[in-house]
């Protein structure tokens, strides 16, 4: 099956493409020919996954799914979340988001976090959503060099190494993405 991932994020697509390159032929927006940034205005992970596929759905008629992932850390009410992007500026800096969350989170004990993600998918215009939750806790230092986002400074449960310790293929033993991608295939099989 051909499906259109609604993303720019090319470390999304490796870690997708490494997970169902067999069952699913994903399609990227550059292979499609598009090349928009496009918007995640809302509040919820829920609410921005399903803008993301319903723009890429309304432009092409084409199946299609998008995802949207946030760091959930208890100690700060859930922050950054669905902000996780932009939570050091505007300017979407990997380097600036680990800054402001190792400052926010310098006096508080507790460090538990979890990614969580959001899978929407919607074919023939019927939209469906899957989620993938990885919980773990967040260092002081960053470690690793793979990856991106916060994974420098993220070790899953059942593990001593940070995402970015890691290779795709060993992050996917843990991920997120990885646990939302199943259950997102495990429904294309059903179909
Ligand atoms: P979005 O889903 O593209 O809005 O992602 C939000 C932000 O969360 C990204 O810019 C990254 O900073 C972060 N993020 C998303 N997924 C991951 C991940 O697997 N590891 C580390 N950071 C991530």
């Amino acid at each position: 099956m051909k499906l259109i991932f609604a993303t720019n994020n090319q470390h999304k697509v490796a870690e997708l493409r490494s997970v169902v390159d067999r069952q699913l032929h994903i399609i990227t927006l550059k292979e499609a020919g598009i090349d928009i940034d496009i918007p995640e205005p809302f509040e919820t992970l829920e609410e921005n996954a399903f803008a993301k596929a319903n723009t890429i759905f309304e432009m092409t008629s084409t199946s299609c799914f998008s995802e949207d992932t946030g760091l959930e850390v208890l100690a700060l009410n859930g922050e950054p979340g669905v902000k996780s992007a932009r939570y050091g500026g505007d300017n979407r800096s990997f380097d600036a988001n680990i800054e402001k969350l190792l400052i926010n989170l310098a006096d508080k004990p507790d460090k538990t976090a979890q990614f969580r993600t959001v899978i929407s998918l919607i074919i023939e215009g019927e939209e469906t959503q899957f989620e993938g939750i990885c919980k773990g806790k967040i260092i002081e230092t960053r470690k690793g060099n793979n990856g991106f986002g916060y994974d420098p400074i993220f070790i899953p449960d059942g593990s001593i190494k940070t995402f970015a310790e890691m290779d795709t293929n060993e992050k996917g033993q843990f991920s997120h993405r990885r646990k939302a991608t199943d259950k997102l295939v495990a429904y294309l099989n059903k179909l």
